[in-house]
């Protein structure tokens, strides 16, 4: 397996994997990675010829104040568990070589951006569609893979390669879990124990979610009190936000109709987590 960090390298050996005819798969993240990322990386090596992952913690997705210095790296540990889940190569750029000085072009979805995190991180998502787009334009992949834990970031990049006739396919899989249910993240990395006990709140409120909307709930008002309730109840625990919305337009619903989303962010101590689940009534 290969570790390329120029723009110019992975463009060149882009060029040589297509004049083969082969396809190209590929898994943008930012390292640390989890069962999650490798199974988009196992995934997408049964489908494509050829697999690409980045590895970029993407300045312009974070905020003021957030955790870009913090964020875990550890570029070892991430090229052996990659080329055991069968990545070709792995695009590993400085930020210098994706923005260089002079840097000034950026890309924005504004019809779903705006509420749950785009709500709560300003700015977060035109960082995502930029950088992506950037990859996107490099690595001219055939199929692009994303983990539904960021339902929101998968929902706006569908429609950014959607709106702008991009040529690729994104495909979404299901979220990776611990087996004691919480959704894996490299951000669990910042838990302690406790507080990695606090985090199963978030899965099991959506539990909790599921067997009311089994049992008939359909207020939406409702299925978010008791979801409050419970996560409310945990000092570690702060809402950033719980919402339900149809699917896939992000629009505010009262009553459950057809597909919904169920999304939330929680911080358990200073560490801010998501989760997230698909009802169909
Ligand atoms: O999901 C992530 O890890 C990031 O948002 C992504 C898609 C790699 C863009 O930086």
């Amino acid at each position: 397996m290969q570790i390329i960090d120029s723009i110019q390298a992975m463009k060149s050996l882009v060029r040589e994997v297509r004049s083969k005819g082969q396809t190209i798969g590929f898994v943008p993240t930012m390292g640390y990675l989890h069962q999650g990322h490798l199974t988009l990386m196992r995934t997408a090596k049964e489908k494509c010829n050829f697999v690409v992952a980045s590895i970029f913690v993407n300045p312009l997705q974070f905020g003021v104040g957030e955790d870009f210095e913090e964020y875990p790296r550890d570029l070892g540990r991430d090229s052996k568990l990659a080329e055991e889940a069968g990545v070709d190569v792995i695009f590993a750029p400085t930020v210098k070589e994706m923005y260089p000085k002079g840097y000034s072009t950026f890309v924005e979805e504004e019809r779903i951006t705006d509420k749950l995190c785009g709500e709560s991180r300003p700015g977060h998502f035109k960082g995502v569609t930029t950088v992506v787009t950037k990859l996107f334009n490099i690595v001219q992949p055939d199929l692009a893979f994303f983990g539904q834990k960021d339902a929101q970031q998968s929902l706006v990049l569908k429609k950014m390669v959607k709106d702008l006739n991009m040529n690729l396919e994104i495909q979404v899989l299901p979220t990776v879990r611990e087996e004691d249910g919480l959704a894996m993240s490299s951000r669990n990395s910042y838990l302690n124990s406790s507080e990695r006990q606090s985090a199963l709140l978030l899965s099991k409120s959506l539990n909790m979610a599921q067997n009311l909307i089994e049992a008939g709930e359909r207020r939406v008002a409702e299925i978010k009190k008791a979801i409050h309730k419970l996560i409310t109840q945990d000092t570690l625990a702060r809402i950033d936000y719980v919402e339900i919305l149809s699917l896939p337009d992000l629009e505010e619903v009262e009553f459950l109709e057809g597909s919904s989303l169920i999304a939330m962010a929680v911080f358990i101590g200073n560490t801010r987590l998501i989760d997230n689940l698909v009802v169909e009534v």
